[in-house]
């Protein structure tokens, strides 16, 4: 009889759907008391571990917020109006204590901590120590898996060659990770683990096709121009990260146990409104799966297994008011997490840990902040999630206005449209953390033949944050747009119910819908007080360059591309886009050739006459033969022109 060679299948599949019976945050996150420190035996809901759950309870507090949030504009000091936030609450506190005890009411002292808004919680949360070893313990396994590794990747020889497993290669990360490999010469496979997708008319929902994970691979190769020499590394095959072992066929299993070096594992659901229940399944379940998967790869007899890569998000860290967020160290965030997103990758993380320490498994964990479009073009494959969706929105919004018919009430009623759309809630002070795509990548390749990164959390962050206040310049500059700031608490509170009720009045129910969803997924990532991710382990350990891409660049060319080539969105079509995407990457290289500049650094006006001379935009075709198109003769001047810039 043969014995399908799956050791894979032997081995305890570990973590399913049937294991988690109860999804609550409890096996992840400990309920305390402030005042003992101990364990409180009381259920944890998801939703209080929400930065929404703890504010906007009463009048008093949002006025100190929004006043708080003007004070530090004034004075630039954070740490200082914070802590007058917090000596005014305790004084209100003790006030309605002190008097409720002399009057003998306590009922008073309730009354009296209601009506002046006093917020007090004896209780808070932490997360739960994943390991009982002491720390040189855990140190000391960590540096045996770190050998482990190494030895592993010596006995492929002195260039070697890796067989690596994706998740989530038809994502926004994804695709970037396989154009990238194309190039890279120790990937001398790639499986790619695909769902089928079902295609459905737009208009009716009617389901048109369903595509099999092997024809979206082909779909996405062409989309990408991986050129045909190096289609040939590339598989797909059929799997659900929500299914034990992947849901991988027995036999496919086997080839793998005896192939694989590496497991990259991307694929997420990165959504900031999905529910609880979903994110859980996506996330935490998903992770769990593919990290049991990795370890059955490295114990299965004869496994040339290097190691696991967890793709996680600087934002585990969650809420932490301008305090800087370690690389190495998971606390539980003093002001919560943002949403479900944040909170199952912080369990996801925790999981990975117990992975490394408990079962043995060699796993790195990288972390980017929020990632946008390629640092040179912001060339996104059409992605329009994250940063995408309020520029897009500002992009439409405004172009609606524009074209508004020539009726004064059509006019009227597009522009107050567009006002109302073009206020957005975020601080000017407010700094975010954004990263280009080819930067995270370059991360996550470089960490396969780096084993030193085993037992590491490594942030594929920027070190030049972009204030709000830039980013809206950048758009006026940029799109034309308007963009107003709104202070975040008075929108929450006031604006937007109004911005509402008046969209509802213009009989735009959408847009009202849009906007709200905007506003309060979006606008906790503008508001003050924003983490400051810590980087350094990307260049130490994966030998990144030191010079991070230039972030307003960057940012610039998002906004560049998403007008041109997405027309804020509205071109859908994903085969349209990369033909699009490929003539802009030939222009933005024509551009840097000629002036010897980055694209991103050339002034809007100069560079919208060089796309006016090189494309037709209307059919959005390059006008003659660039000189990046001939002949090639561009690869190395490309690059010396780069180097100059
Ligand atoms: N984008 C960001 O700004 C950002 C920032 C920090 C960290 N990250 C992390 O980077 C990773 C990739 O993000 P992304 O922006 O590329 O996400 P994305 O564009 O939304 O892609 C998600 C990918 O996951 C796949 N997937 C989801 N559920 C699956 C399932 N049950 N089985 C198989 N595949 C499944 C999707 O496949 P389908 O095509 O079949 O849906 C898709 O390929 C995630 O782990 C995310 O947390 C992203």
């Amino acid at each position: 009889m043969t014995r399908i060679e799956t050791p894979v299948a032997d081995v305890d599949p570990a973590p399913s759907a049937d294991d988690i019976t109860d999804n609550s945050p409890a096996r992840y996150i400990a309920r305390v008391s402030l005042s003992t420190g101990q364990e409180l035996d009381e259920r944890v809901e998801p939703d209080e571990l929400l930065v929404h759950a703890h504010r906007d309870h009463h009048p008093i507090e949002v006025a100190a917020q929004f006043l708080a949030s003007r004070l530090i504009q004034i004075t630039g000091r954070e740490q200082a109006v914070r802590g007058g936030l917090r000596f005014v609450n305790d004084f209100a506190g003790w006030t309605a204590d002190t008097a409720g005890s002399l009057l003998g009411s306590p009922l008073l002292t309730q009354y009296a901590k209601k009506a002046m808004g006093v917020t007090a919680r004896d209780y808070g949360f932490r997360f739960r120590e994943t390991t009982h070893y002491s720390e040189r313990e855990v140190r000391s396994r960590i540096e045996r898996l770190q050998k482990q590794a190494s030895a592993a990747l010596k006995a492929r020889g002195k260039s070697p060659k890796l067989r690596v497993l994706l998740t989530g290669a038809t994502g926004f990360l994804g695709k970037e990770l396989l154009c990238q490999a194309a190039a890279d010469r120790r990937i001398e496979e790639l499986v790619a683990v695909v769902r089928p997708e079902t295609v459905r008319d737009p208009k009716t929902r009617e389901v048109v096709r369903v595509l099999s994970p092997q024809e979206r691979g082909e779909i996405l190769l062409d989309r990408l121009f991986i050129p045909s020499a190096s289609r040939k590394k590339y598989r797909f095959v059929a799997g659900d990260i929500e299914q034990p072992l992947l849901g991988l066929d027995p036999g496919e299993l086997a080839k793998l146990s005896k192939t694989l070096t590496n497991v990259i594992h991307c694929a997420a659901s990165v959504s900031f409104d999905d529910p609880y229940d979903k994110s859980f399944r996506a996330n935490v379940l998903g992770s769990r799966n593919a990290l049991a998967f990795s370890l059955a790869l490295q114990e299965a007899p004869g496994s040339p297994f290097i190691h696991h890569i967890a793709i996680e998000t600087s934002y585990i860290h969650g809420r932490k008011k301008a305090s800087f967020a370690q690389e190495e160290s998971l606390v539980f965030p003093r002001h919560f997490y943002n949403n479900f997103y944040e909170l199952t990758k912080a369990m996801a993380s925790i999981e990975t840990d117990r992975f490394m320490i408990e079962k043995g498994l060699r796993v790195s964990q990288l972390l980017p902040s929020i990632v946008i479009g390629n640092s040179r073009t912001g060339n996104n494959r059409g992605d329009t999630k994250v940063v995408n969706a309020p520029i897009n929105a500002f992009g439409r919004s405004h172009e609606a206005a524009r074209k508004a018919s020539r009726s004064p009430i059509d006019q009227a009623r597009t522009r107050a449209v567009a006002f109302v759309a073009q206020g957005f809630p975020g601080d000017p002070s407010a700094e975010l953390n954004l990263v280009p795509v080819d930067r995270v990548v370059a991360g996550i390749l470089a960490a396969l033949t780096a084993p030193d990164a085993i037992g590491n959390r490594i942030h594929l962050a920027t070190d030049n944050r972009i204030r709000s206040i830039d980013m809206v310049r950048i758009c006026r500059e940029e799109l034309g747009v308007a963009v107003r700031l709104t202070d975040p608490t008075v929108f929450r509170n006031l604006t937007l119910p109004i911005v509402k009720a008046v969209l509802e009045k213009l009989n735009e129910p959408k847009l009202a819908n849009a906007i709200e969803k905007l506003g309060t997924i979006f606008g906790g990532y503008s508001e003050w007080g924003q983490p400051i991710h810590r980087v350094g382990n990307d260049v130490r350990m994966l030998g990144l360059p030191l010079r991070r891409p230039n972030t307003e660049h960057a940012f610039r060319m998002l906004c560049r591309h998403n007008r041109y080539v997405q027309e804020f969105g509205k071109i859908r079509d994903l085969e349209e886009i990369a033909r699009r995407e490929k003539v802009w990457d030939t222009l933005v290289d024509d551009i840097e050739l000629e002036t010897g500049h980055e694209a991103g650094a050339i002034p809007p006006e100069e560079f919208r006459q060089f796309l006016e001379e090189k494309i037709d935009l209307r059919a959005f075709q390059a006008r003659r033969k660039s000189p990046a198109s001939l002949g090639r003769r561009s690869g190395a001047a490309i690059e010396r022109a780069r180097g100059r810039a």
